[in-house]
């Protein structure tokens, strides 16, 4: 079989990457998943799917807990893969002791400083990069409702990129900051906004180093090979990078196996993939959101839907491998 990440590797010093939800699952210790993700001719790149989200990293205010995001970061260094730290500040897996109190936007920018600042001076370049803010738009082009937003209002995503520059400089290494959302993988209302976003930021001379298009994709539903390299050109265009953060291709319906309908995620696979070539340089790298559907997320997000990732829940390549393979 091919070897991704090798083959990415040659094609350009992209990487390919996965997710992996570790530590504290059951693929922990499952010695066949970990066959696949700890070979770095597969995988040159780790995202910690939850681990160092704000409900694991900070459970009390001001009470850290690095073990898990230090046992990702030990693995993945053990193979010389980099790793996407993911994320500082989102809507979801938040704390109790955050959501199920009445801030004024002055204590709660001043928590939200705290967390930010903490995990990149802990952590520092054993990131690679840093979703700062996570899905911070709506569909229409707005914020959407969040804590954050509620109560501090639009300067809550300025704020949480001039902290995180802050806190990067004081380390004095190349830790890149990142915005990711889904959503902006085809030109529209959204992708215009996340484009207005970052170039509020240049604009106020506050680091933004690339944009993360998740690509949670549906089989048959995804935007075509022009759309999508139209979209990441706009970012590109801007003069930071993009990469495919969170790529899979969910059938919202089963069966989940059968050839007409593996052809059909193949060729939405290749589309994603081969955009990021068909861009260039600036496409930095391409990570799934895990790799097989045995551990895949989607069945528990959405209701009877699965099959989305690139081999099956018996760890056997499906033809959305081999097309990346391909497209590559
Ligand atoms: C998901 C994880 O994969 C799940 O295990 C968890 O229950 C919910 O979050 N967008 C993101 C990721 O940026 O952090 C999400 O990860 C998937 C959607």
């Amino acid at each position: 079989p091919p070897y991704l990440n090798s083959l990415a590797q040659g094609a350009g010093k992209l990487w390919f990457g996965t997710a992996a939800d570790i530590p504290g699952t059951a693929e922990q210790t499952d010695p066949d998943y970990l066959r696949i993700l700890e070979n770095p001719g597969n995988f040159g790149e780790i995202t910690p799917a939850n681990i160092m989200k704000f409900m694991y990293t900070e459970p009390e205010q001001n009470v850290f807990n690095f073990t898990g995001g230090d046992y990702l970061l030990d693995l993945a260094e053990r193979y010389g893969m980099r790793v996407r730290c993911h994320n500082l500040v989102w809507v979801s897996q938040l704390s109790p002791w955050v959501t199920d109190v009445n801030w004024t936007a002055e204590a709660l920018t001043a928590v939200m400083k705290n967390h930010i600042q903490t995990l990149i001076t802990h952590w520092g370049d054993r990131c690679y990069s840093w979703d700062v803010v996570n899905e911070a738009l709506a569909s229409d082009g707005n914020f959407s409702s969040s804590i954050w937003y509620d109560t501090i209002g639009p300067e809550y995503f300025f704020l949480a990129y001039q902290f995180a520059q802050e806190a990067v400089e004081q380390t004095g290494k190349d830790i890149k900051l990142y915005y990711n959302d889904y959503g902006l993988e085809n030109p529209g209302v959204k992708t215009t906004a996340a484009y207005n976003l970052v170039k509020e930021l240049q604009s106020r001379r506050i680091k933004i180093d690339g944009v993360g298009l998740e690509s949670h994709f549906e089989v048959g539903a995804t935007p075509s090979l022009a759309q999508q390299v139209a979209a990441k050109q706009g970012f590109l265009d801007l003069g930071i990078d993009v990469a495919i953060t969170e790529l899979d291709v969910r059938f919202t319906s089963a069966p989940y196996y059968t050839a007409s309908g593996e052809a059909t995620q193949a060729q939405n696979y290749y589309d994603s993939v081969a955009s990021c070539i068909e861009v260039g340089r600036g496409c930095i790298g391409i990570t799934v959101w895990d790799f097989d559907d045995a551990y895949s997320w989607v069945p528990s997000a959405f209701a009877g839907q699965g099959g989305a990732d690139i081999y099956n829940d018996t760890l056997q390549r499906k033809p959305a491998f081999y097309a990346i393979g391909e497209a590559i």
